[in-house]
């Protein structure tokens, strides 16, 4: 199917909206809010049960693992982001003097499990971002023999800058330390093959690119390292023998289950597999491919009008956020959204964030409010 032929069946948001601001949260494609209100109809009548509610999370689990190109079993399902990075800072096997290392354009969501650390001797390295993220060439400067975590996000929150996962994990191998990956901005809309780039721990929250309900996140935990992580809590289904339940046999899953909350969002997973279904669908290539189209004509665009550009022109080392400065950035995001144009304001920057089925007409018309404002 065409693009353009899910922006009629799955957005009808594209009616009233030229919606420009995925890197916050995504509408819902009609597929996904269908897939959860069957999910809530069967269960007003009692229909579903837990015998139903398990194969369609195993299924969802065997989608986010194709999208990753990891197995199944490396795959755990937790609410945030957050509990995803928490998990990680709270489970690798971290000495004091030990330390990690990340670059000061990271959410605060892959920041402050870190900083936690610090009470128990962890060394937290905050160190300068090169171009809009962290690069391969600062990491090197600051990665020791002490060094036991990188971590990154691999799309950055604000600038937008992309990272090359693969150049990092080679070196943070080299070094002995893990690779951490905060994908909540790229997973959905840049091709992610987490073996292929040597990432060791990865967490998505669906709520973003990948088109899903918030509350469900996929955690990624590379098979390698399932066993020698230590889940910081101890959840009844965890391990190997959840039943019979007063048997308390404490012996952990050699999966990442092992990781995963005892009951979870089931009607998030529901919205959550089929958004899945969707994007595989789609192909995470050709929406990649789209929206480096759009975002070219964007910055070529934004560049004319003269504005500043905080997001790296390099087709590499970027994806779906195209981020800016105006003269007047409230005052331009109340003009976009007055002409039914939504994007985020961040940190005294316009955040402009499209999706597969975008399209340049909406481009242009921003660069025209855009214009119009610059004059006005
Ligand atoms: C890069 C990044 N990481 C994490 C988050 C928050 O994720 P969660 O709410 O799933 O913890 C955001 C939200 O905006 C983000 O941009």
């Amino acid at each position: 199917m065409e693009l353009f032929e899910y922006r009629v069946t799955e957005f009808p948001i594209t009616e009233s909206w030229a919606y420009l601001n995925h890197a916050a949260v995504a509408p819902l494609p009609n597929r996904v809010v269908e897939a959860m209100t069957r999910f809530l109809e069967a269960r007003r009548m009692g229909e579903l049960g837990l015998q139903d509610e398990q194969p369609a999370t195993e299924e969802t689990r065997a989608l986010a693992a194709r999208l990753l190109h990891a197995e199944p079993d490396e795959i755990a399902f937790v609410g945030s982001t957050s509990d995803g990075l928490n998990l990680a800072a709270q489970a690798l096997p971290l000495q004091p003097g030990d330390n990690v290392i990340l670059c000061d354009m990271e959410f605060p969501a892959n920041v402050y499990p870190w900083l936690n650390l610090r009470r128990k001797g962890v060394e937290v390295r905050i160190v300068p971002h090169d171009n809009g993220g962290l690069t391969p060439a600062r990491l090197a400067e600051y990665l020791d023999g002490r060094t036991r975590v990188v971590t990154v996000s691999s799309v950055q929150f604000l600038s937008g800058f992309r990272a090359d996962l693969a150049a990092l994990s080679q070196l943070a191998h080299q070094a002995g330390a893990v690779l951490v990956v905060d994908a909540i901005q790229s997973l959905g809309a840049v091709p992610m093959d987490v073996r292929a780039s040597g990432v060791d721990i990865l967490a998505a929250n669906g709520a973003k690119w990948l088109m899903a309900p918030i509350g469900v996140t996929v955690l990624y935990v590379r098979r390698e390292w399932i066993e020698r992580l230590q889940p910081p809590y101890g959840y009844y289904r965890a391990v190997v023998r959840p039943e019979p339940y007063l048997a308390y046999d404490w012996t952990l899953r050699t999966d990442a289950r092992r990781f995963e909350p005892a009951s979870l969002n089931v009607v998030g997973l529901y919205g959550l597999r089929a958004a899945l279904a969707l994007l595989l669908e789609v192909g995470i290539e050709r929406i990649y491919a789209h929206l480096l189209d759009l975002t070219d004509r964007l910055l070529a665009g934004l560049e004319t009008l003269g504005l500043e550009i905080l997001t790296p022109r390099a087709r590499e080392h970027r994806a779906g956020i195209v981020t800016c400065r105006t003269p007047d950035v409230p005052g331009d995001w109340a003009r976009l959204k007055d002409a039914h144009i939504l994007v985020s304001q961040r940190e005294g920057y316009l955040r402009i964030s499209p999706h597969f089925y975008n399209i340049p007409e909406e481009i242009d018309r921003l660069l025209e409010v855009l214009a119009s404002g610059k004059h006005s």
